[in-house]
């Protein structure tokens, strides 16, 4: 039996009792998967996971995302979220590998630029640093049953555009070369979706989301904003400070997520992800 601990009222439990790096029988995985569905972020602490050990946990929730064209390990299965080059050097501060930590610290959900986003993630945290880099969490099921009626309401129904232009754009708009623009342009996706194990409704907007289908683009950017600062109101937020050997895997359609900055000159952080594909778009075409 694995120990389930909640971290924060409304997202998030540590998991205990279970060991990552070896096959999980069936019994246990279906418990882990059962305190997923409920709890949206699930902690592992002393998970010396490898790249093969990782995949393999992450493949029993489903098949894996590929890596973005014009991302470090393309093609593969494996995000590298890290300051490190290939030789495990620090990277000056105006390398694309900086200015893609200070984009994961916007609010997001991961894929939301694609048409069938990613259902969750797995992050394992390899070198932490001793402060800073943590990882913030926020349950948009709650989010959403704290919203007013009448805003419910409205929202039901829209779709938003996404795209990872528009997360990028805040950061530098000259970041992305031009295969990365043709391989991700702008996708449709639900404001509101329906949680499948639950069947509780959840927001799904942040940083990908630029503007809303229907309305006057600035009208779709207010709205959007106005969500974002009720949603990240501080009351949903569980922070996450990393150990080495944690392992976090989050379920990016009930959530958003965002990495908080440490100092990039100073120390060192090397976090593997990997990303469990949707299954299907969240619009009807
Ligand atoms: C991510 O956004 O996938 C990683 C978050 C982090 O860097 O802590």
């Amino acid at each position: 039996m694995i120990q389930v601990r909640p971290v924060h009222p409304m997202v998030g439990a540590e998991i205990s009792s279970v060991d990552l790096t070896r096959p999980l029988d069936d019994a246990t995985f279906a418990e882990i998967r059962a305190a997923f569905a409920r709890h949206s972020v699930l902690v592992f602490h002393d998970q010396p996971v490898d790249d093969e050990q990782q995949m393999a946990f992450s493949r029993r929730f489903g098949p894996l995302e590929v890596t973005k064209v014009g991302s470090r390990g393309a093609g593969g299965h494996l995000a590298f979220i890290t300051n490190l080059d290939e030789s495990g050097k620090r990277v000056p501060l105006g390398h694309r590998a900086i200015l893609n930590l200070k984009a994961n610290s916007l609010w997001h959900t991961d894929s939301s630029f694609k048409k069938v986003p990613a259902m969750a993630s797995a992050l394992s945290g390899r070198i932490v640093p001793p402060e800073g880099a943590e990882t913030e969490f926020l349950s948009t099921r709650a989010v959403w049953r704290e919203l007013p009626e009448a805003m419910k309401r409205r929202l039901d129904g829209m779709v938003a555009w996404h795209s990872y232009f528009n997360s990028r754009r805040q950061i530098d708009p000259e970041m992305m070369t031009a295969a990365e623009h043709q391989a991700v342009p702008p996708v449709r996706q639900v404001l509101v979706r329906v949680h499948p194990d639950t069947g509780e409704k959840a927001l799904y907007i942040a940083s990908h989301a630029s503007h809303i289908e229907g309305l006057p683009e600035a009208e779709g950017r207010a709205l959007l904003a106005d969500l974002m600062e009720f949603a990240t109101d501080r009351r949903f937020v569980y922070t996450h400070r990393w150990k080495q050997h944690d392992l976090v895997i989050w379920d990016n359609r009930c959530t958003m997520h965002r990495g908080r900055p440490f100092d990039y000159e100073r120390y060192d952080r090397y976090m593997i992800r990997t990303t469990i594909a949707g299954d299907a778009p969240t619009v009807a075409e």
